[in-house]
């Protein structure tokens, strides 16, 4: 508690008296942040030690990264197999290259004061890197830039994880403070994010008779937390919820829905219902119309293209049991994508009030020196 005090005293002078983001003139670099996948297989066995050994990711305590090499040993051939399933890779970096480029050239007309955006991107547990997009921006010479979570909802265990890495880094490779950062740290309920995924809802729908339309259920499925994450204070299921909200506000609340949760991993206690016992109850309750909607990616990976596509609706059987398109390079996305860096850009805010503040029961020190980092 004594370390929150801390923070939210010390953030909140450094906020009313810094920069309201003057940087420097020239190239702006837009920071594409995410967690990243396996573009091989031979990524596979790296990409789960780096995620299982982030204990903003996974707290497994003092072994985490004995635990991590073991964890990451123990699942490489199923998640090989799984990975090979779906294409030989996942397809995340080049959805984020594409959306980081397309997105760039958009901003370049919207927001030319601020042009040329140069479109990176930095992966939390496989290539690219954060510390490797961080030395590209440096030889590139870029002196401002935007870290812009693509996680629309703020976790501490995904945008708080790749933020915490991004300061760590930067006191290493950019000890002077060269680089003159601002964060967009969530936006849950952007208009063009609520009308991507209604669009994509609408399109799915489509492909039901009318007879049945409005009674298909609409599940919104998103990755689950510890209860131990949860119960810290993440801000996440709320914001998720908050997401789903404004979706079913622009859908007329037309159907039937719930949002679950996926992709639970070991035996401690997680957010649930759990997207695959959904689906299994509901079929077994004669409901056999169901779109699952993936609310908290913005591209297709394992998760969408494996564990929702095969593990559940394939395996499930049932042609009325579907899954809406994932957000990918839908154009009304990258003109959102854009239009929340121009309104971020014009703001000159150097990140969300939310930011400012730790989860009520955070006692980790890295959560206050990455606020100090972005905030002052
Ligand atoms: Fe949420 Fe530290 S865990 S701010």
């Amino acid at each position: 508690m004594s370390l929150l005090r801390t923070f939210r005293f010390q953030s909140r002078g450094l906020v009313t008296t810094t920069k309201k983001w003057t940087a420097p003139k020239g190239p702006t670099g837009i920071v594409m942040l995410n967690m990243g996948g396996p573009s091989s297989l031979s990524e596979v066995y790296d990409f789960l030690y780096r995620l299982f050994a982030d204990e903003d990711l996974i707290p497994l305590g003092r072994y985490q990264k004995q635990l991590a090499k073991f964890i990451a040993w123990r699942r490489t051939p199923m998640i090989t197999e799984h990975y090979d399933d779906i294409g030989g890779g996942s397809p995340i970096r080049k959805w984020s290259e594409y959306q980081a480029t397309e997105m760039c050239k958009t901003l370049d007309k919207l927001s030319p004061e601020s042009a040329p955006h140069m479109p990176y991107v930095a992966f939390r547990y496989a290539a690219p890197l954060t510390e490797d997009t961080l030395k590209q921006m440096q030889a590139d010479g870029i002196k401002r830039a935007v870290a812009f979570t693509q996680y629309p909802q703020y976790s501490c265990s995904t945008t708080g994880s790749s933020l915490n890495e991004i300061s760590k880094l930067s006191k290493k490779l950019d000890p002077n403070n060269e680089i003159s950062w601002s964060v967009i740290d969530r936006w849950p309920v952007h208009a063009g994010l609520i009308k991507t995924f209604a669009t994509l809802i609408r399109d799915k729908l489509e492909e039901y008779d009318d007879s049945v339309k409005n009674n298909v259920v609409l599940l919104f499925s998103a990755h689950s937390l510890p209860m131990s994450v949860v119960n810290r204070g993440d801000p996440y299921p709320a914001e998720v919820a908050s997401t789903v909200s404004h979706v079913m506000a622009e859908l007329g609340f037309s159907n039937p829905y719930r949002l679950v949760w996926q992709s639970q991993v070991g035996p401690s206690a997680w957010l649930g219902a759990q997207t695959a016992d959904t689906v299994k109850s509901l079929v077994a309750k004669g409901e056999t119309n169901v779109i699952l909607i993936p609310i908290a990616f913005t591209s297709d990976h394992i998760e969408t293209l494996h564990e929702l596509d095969l593990e559940m609706i394939a395996e499930a059987g049932v042609p009325g049991i579907k899954r809406a398109s994932s957000l990918n390079g839908h154009p009304m996305f990258i003109e959102a994508l854009a239009d929340i860096v121009k309104n971020h850009l014009q703001e000159k805010k150097t990140s969300s009030k939310q930011y400012e503040m730790t989860c009520p029961m955070c006692t980790k020190e890295v959560c206050i020196n990455s606020r100090k980092f972005f905030l002052q």
